[in-house]
């Protein structure tokens, strides 16, 4: 400030009370306007107040237990941040944008409320260990959400699995009838996906669990501060080894959005599934009113909105991830406020899965019925079965390949008389390979050929009747997964 002239009033004193509103005296012009705006967070990092205060609270703990203020200040600290607490959920807490941020605008209320001693509650930290800590403390509590919600969407999938253990359904590769298969073998194959989805979350957690506190700006502060005591009453895990990595690290934002990509890479294919089961030409399922939609125009229509939504939000979140990636790769250490941007990545981010999971789980629970009748006839009208043809022989001293080249021939056959394996006579199979009996057309069935599959993994009921038993132990209360 230049000599002789007046302090700022405190009301037109920023956080610090510089002459420009909010910085150190260093700065003699406030912002431009646009330029404000432009730099502001405060309309997404609000949703970081209760992680802000929270972290606030621990931090003022620690000052007053260190002796870097006393313990009565440092209590007063504490009723001031709860006060901003209570202030917000009443809704009265209404910073304008001269906060700047979720942390300035906490620390300007809290300078209002108590006047000077407000502003020891920076000591020894920075903005930039701040805004890393909160956003791990929001984060894992995020972790803590999604993971119960794909427990329910997992669940909503084990259900209709359970009912459907004796139900075929069509096999594809390539989108072509492959192998007929056991309708809960082809749900569980999602429970196996989520429960990926649920592993690598709770790895994740592990590496948002590290507290940055205390890194100050970059290298660390000359106060005596106890960085173990703020981690420990913020609940995490450890702390950084490192100040700037600790300020500069998000690693974990990164591999959060990786695994919450995966995470919607696997309902989008289910969501591909039941658009094609929905059709007319499939006719495998059909929707109930609880999660579809009317055409405005057409009246017959019902169409399967919520897994084309699902599908469609997929992309947003594989874009954040190319955002963060991105906005990370070319920082020199340590903090930069490109990092700021990695707030809506993240908000939006969970908030997708979140909705996505939440309107799977729920469009498996009552939003579609599987049709048996259709399956059942799918199942029964097609070449899937021709493997089995093949297989049978192989069982008879057949080699495999010269097996396979016989029953294309086969098939061709049949395609051209435009009949079914099924349909052919006895003398027909003799006439092809001695080895053909009168149970070819029993080892053909399609139930007999799922039953067959007993290969660990396999389609065959018993198989799945296990695979069933083990997603139920799994899925159950207190499943290991979140221990
Ligand atoms: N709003 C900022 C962010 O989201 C907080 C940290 C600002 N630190 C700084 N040195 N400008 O990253």
């Amino acid at each position: 400030m230049a000599a002789g002239s007046t302090p700022p009033s405190p009301s037109s004193a920023g956080v610090t009370g510089g002459a420009a509103g909010g910085w150190s005296d260093r700065f003699e012009q406030g912002l431009h306007p646009a330029i404000e705006r432009f730099h502001a967070s405060f309309g997404f990092d609000i949703t970081l107040l209760q992680e802000d205060l929270d972290g606030s609270v621990a931090h003022a703990r620690m000052l007053g237990r260190c002796g870097v203020i006393t313990e009565p200040e440092a209590d007063r600290l504490i009723e001031g941040l709860e006060l901003i607490r209570r202030e917000a959920a009443a809704g009265e807490f209404q910073p304008t944008i001269e906060a700047e941020d979720v942390h300035f605008a906490v620390e300007r209320r809290l300078i209002e409320l108590l006047g000077p001693l407000g502003k020891k509650l920076h000591t020894g930290r920075s903005r930039n260990d701040q805004v890393g800590t909160d956003l791990r403390l929001w984060l894992r509590r995020r972790i803590d959400e999604i993971e119960p919600a794909l427990l329910r969407f997992e669940r909503a999938l084990l259900a209709q699995a359970e009912a459907h253990a004796d139900t075929l359904i069509p096999g594809y590769t390539h989108l072509q009838r492959a192998q007929p298969i056991c309708l809960a073998h082809h749900l569980l194959a999602y429970i196996e996906m989520a429960e990926r989805d649920r592993a690598r979350l709770a790895d994740v957690r592990r590496r948002v669990d590290i507290c940055p506190l205390g890194a100050a700006a970059l290298a660390g502060t000359p106060v005596p501060i106890d960085r173990r005591q703020t981690a420990e009453s913020l609940g995490f895990a450890s702390l950084y080894a490192n100040s700037l990595d600790a300020g500069s690290d998000r690693d974990f934002a990164v591999e959060f959005m990786a695994a919450a990509s995966l995470v919607l890479v696997h309902l989008s294919r289910l969501s591909e599934e039941v658009i094609l089961w929905a059709s007319e030409e499939f006719g495998f399922v059909s929707l109930t009113d609880r999660c579809a939609t009317g055409s405005s125009l057409m009246p017959q229509k019902k169409n399967p909105d919520v897994p084309e939504l699902v599908r469609g939000k997929s992309g947003r979140v594989f874009g954040h991830l190319m955002g963060l990636l991105t906005m990370i790769k070319g920082l020199p250490l340590a903090y930069n406020k490109d990092f700021q941007e990695d707030k809506e990545a993240l908000f939006d981010g969970v908030r997708t899965c979140l909705d996505c999971l939440e309107a799977m789980a729920i469009l498996f629970e009552e939003g579609l019925e599987f049709r048996p009748e259709r399956l059942e006839r799918a199942v029964e009208s097609d070449f899937s079965n021709a493997t089995d043809v093949a297989d049978y022989l192989v069982a008879r001293g057949v080699p495999f390949r010269e097996a396979y080249q016989l029953v294309g021939g086969l098939v061709k056959g049949c395609l051209k008389e435009g009949i079914l394996l099924r349909d052919l006579p006895l003398e027909r199979w003799q006439q092809l390979h001695a080895a053909f009996e009168a149970d070819i057309h029993a080892a053909i069935a399609p139930r007999q050929v799922v039953r067959a599959r007993r290969s660990e993994g396999g389609t065959g009921f018993e198989q799945v009747r296990q695979q069933l038993d083990l997603a139920r132990r799994r899925l159950g209360e207190g499943s290991p997964l979140t221990s």
